[in-house]
């Protein structure tokens, strides 16, 4: 298991050289100064070594504090239920994986979830699950949405993650008070996410692109996000998914290395893997191009970063994140949610998650944005519905201005 402790001199010099390394150079950065990368610019940027690579990480460090600031916010994440009606070839909660116990939190268990990042003024939380579409599930979340709206006399932002849906079910979640929706694209190579997922209509390339379209009409702040060291995937197809999530405009982002899973069709291919610390690498990198090419967007420091390495969230925050997602699920469920391998924070209650995730901010030189939504600055400037901006924190609107 990965150990969580922040103390320890070795986690202090290894960050303090790692800050030392990302420092910009003398030497002059021409490519990064460009104002538009291209996608063979992005190629040697994900390659890049040495002085290259150091003044990458210095730039977008530079984007994010002049453009976003050093505030990080905390998203409460309550993985609601593992139960899938999908076969993605690389997860752990897939529906064939009949080695998983499967659970959905009671309303009860989410309210607690809620309250709990109200007290710790958290601002907003997640709810994560796994696809359903079945008449009761939308009925269930549209009244626990509203459950938790009441509760919190809306002052809780709520970002909801539950996979493709109709434009209907967008429509009445976000009546019922959801703001922001997680759909992840996994590669925007549609020959790539034909090998990761079954051929079927319910693993369609299309449909998930149109998802993410339905989301932004439904007036959603839309994040996607890609998984990084897939088997059979290329950096060319990494500088397409930068450009990808560029061009469909996306107001947040959550991406992370790919970590398999034994219970999945794609661990036959572990042996073709890049090691995972390069893995790690590139997920940095891809952190920090994403943040030159969209500079106003947000973007988690996610789990999975940390599952590789012990100091992942506190890198990625210094290269170009601003989200962060404390663990709220009940520990009794966590050892089911298990979407890949050697998951951090499997056994850390809510609590110490919390004092553990503020401890590594700090470290990383940022502050937490304590009771503040943390609202894309991104969709807060393409909103031209002035009723749905009403929805965005107004303090993250000022901000804008
Ligand atoms: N490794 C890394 N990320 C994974 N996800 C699912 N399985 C894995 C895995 N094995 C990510 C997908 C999905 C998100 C909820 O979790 O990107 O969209
Ligand atoms: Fe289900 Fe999401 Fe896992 Fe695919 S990635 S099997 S949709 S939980
Ligand atoms: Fe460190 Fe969960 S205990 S982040």
């Amino acid at each position: 298991m990965i150990s969580c402790s922040i103390s320890g001199r070795v986690l202090w010099v290894e960050l303090i050289t790692f800050v030392k390394n990302i420092a910009m150079t003398d030497q002059t950065a021409t490519l990064l100064s460009k104002s538009d990368l291209t996608h063979s610019d992005l190629i040697t940027l994900l390659n890049a070594q040495g002085d290259l690579r150091k003044n990458l990480f210095a730039r977008a460090a530079e984007i994010k504090n002049k453009c976003i600031g050093n505030k990080v916010y905390f998203r409460g994440l309550i993985e609601y239920s593992n139960i899938c009606s999908k076969n993605c070839y690389y997860c752990g909660v897939r529906r064939e994986n009949h080695k998983v116990e499967r659970y959905q939190l009671t309303d009860e268990e989410v309210l607690e979830a809620a309250q709990f990042a109200l007290d710790n003024h958290f601002a907003s939380i997640v709810i994560q699950s796994g696809e359903r579409s079945d008449h009761k599930f939308i009925d269930t979340i549209e009244r626990l949405l509203c459950k938790i709206k009441k509760l919190s006399d809306s002052r809780l932002g709520i970002t909801l993650s539950m996979g493709e849906q109709t434009e209907e079910t967008y429509n009445r979640w976000f009546e019922a008070g959801a703001h922001r929706y997680l759909l992840r694209i996994e590669t925007s190579d549609r020959e790539l996410y034909s090998k990761l997922h079954p051929n079927d209509s319910i693993h369609d390339f299309d449909a998930r692109i149109e998802s993410l379209r339905a989301l932004r009409r439904a007036g959603y702040q839309v994040g996607s996000g890609v998984m990084i060291g897939l088997p059979f995937q290329t950096i060319e197809s990494l500088a397409h998914d930068l450009l990808f999530l560029k061009e469909i405009d996306i107001d947040m982002a959550g991406m992370g290395p790919f970590i398999e899973h034994k219970e999945t069709p794609l661990y036959k291919y572990t042996g073709q893997l890049l090691p995972r610390q390069e893995r790690f690498e590139l997920s940095l990198k891809m952190v920090a191009l994403l943040r030159i090419l969209m500079k106003n967007i947000n973007i988690a420091a996610t789990t999975a970063m940390q599952t590789i390495d012990p100091q992942g969230r506190e890198k990625s925050i210094m290269v170009g994140s601003n989200v962060i997602m404390p663990n709220l699920t009940p520990v009794k469920y966590r050892e089911n949610y298990k979407l890949y391998e050697d998951k951090p924070c499997i056994d850390e209650e809510a609590e110490q998650c919390r004092s553990c995730l503020e401890a590594r901010i700090h470290i990383a030189g940022n502050e937490i944005g304590w009771d503040e939504w943390g609202d894309s600055k991104h969709f807060a400037l393409r909103m031209p519905d002035p009723d749905k901006v009403q929805l965005v924190d107004p303090k993250s609107i000022n901000k804008v201005k």
